[in-house]
């Protein structure tokens, strides 16, 4: 198997019938992370889900070659965004959704909890009332909030634990869980980030675990595993109750915890996570440029261990 982990892979899911989305994911190597379009087959109408702004974490230049290749492929598909949604604020790549939403017209979107989240990155970073989730998302879902992409109807569950604000979107047969399962080998995500919670991760993923076994769950990471060098992100429920390392059936709660909390006491903060945040809470923008038409960013020191 040729190693496709450096690789822009894209990988089609086909709609499963009436009510149920064709989705594209879109692999973005530098982060591992995936990317989605989500479309009704009937009205060609998609919304965007998590997709990166690309910055290098050493010279903090930007690019936008991946919401550039997620655009050419709505495009190629004849579909229209209806829709430019984060399922949280991540912590490891700026979101696209300020330059989508002027690139589409559509609205952007994301879980109502990130103004808790705001309050608790603006003391980090010092910046009191520099962050307004209200005024630079058009939408704040709250739990069991439903909209819908074309005709298809889709649901909001608020999903905690790698976050206090993280959502899943589920679209007829497909779930967008992120960061709370990861593929089946590979197990859970960590939540050892603030605000994050081992406990309300392990419920959010019951949750998702009790939807129809025939779900399509669509993860929001992957860096492959062992020798399997090819990034994967769609399995459906059951296989996840077959076989998840981390959470299959007859886990034990209060093992899990243990042990994911142990893992994450092990893990470096992502490398991109500090520039990541203050971006990310202004909607995918960077701060006002200061006099020399410039944007700066500011970085809490020894803050974090
Ligand atoms: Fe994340």
């Amino acid at each position: 198997m040729s190693d496709k982990l450096n690789e822009r892979v894209v990988r089609h899911s086909p709609s499963q019938g009436a009510g149920s989305p064709d989705v594209w994911g879109v692999y973005e190597p530098d982060t591992g992370s995936v990317q989605y379009v989500v479309a009704d087959p009937a009205t060609k109408k998609a919304a965007l889900i998590d997709v990166v702004w690309n910055f290098s974490p050493k010279s903090y230049a930007t690019d936008t070659v991946s919401m550039d290749q997620v655009m050419d492929l709505v495009a190629r598909e004849g579909l229209s965004v209806e829709w430019v949604l984060d399922t949280h604020p991540h912590a490891d790549h700026w979101i696209a959704s300020a330059h989508l939403k002027e690139r589409t017209g559509a609205p952007n979107a994301i879980g109502e909890r990130v103004r808790t989240i705001a309050g608790l990155w603006s003391e980090i970073y010092h910046v009191e009332g520099a962050f307004d989730a209200d005024r630079d998302f058009d939408r704040l879902f709250a739990d069991g909030d439903t909209f819908t992409i074309g005709e298809l109807d889709v649901r909001v569950m608020l999903s905690t634990g790698h976050t206090l604000g993280s959502i899943t979107y589920v679209v007829g047969d497909a779930a967008f869980v992120h960061d709370t399962l990861m593929y089946p080998d590979s197990g859970t995500s960590r939540c050892d980030f603030p605000g994050g919670s081992a406990a309300e991760l392990w419920d959010s993923i019951q949750a998702i675990l009790s939807l129809p076994d025939e779900t399509r769950l669509f993860v929001g990471h992957d860096y492959g595993k062992g020798d399997r060098v090819e990034p994967m992100w769609e399995s459906t429920v059951a296989e996840h109750k077959a076989s998840n390392v981390h959470v299959k059936d007859g886990t034990v709660r209060e093992e899990w915890i243990a042990t994911r909390e142990a893992r994450d006491d092990t893990l470096p903060l992502p490398d991109r996570m500090l520039a990541a945040l203050q971006v990310n809470l202004r909607g995918g923008r960077l701060p006002e440029a200061e006099s020399d038409g410039r944007a700066y960013l500011k970085l809490p020191v020894d803050y974090f261990d």
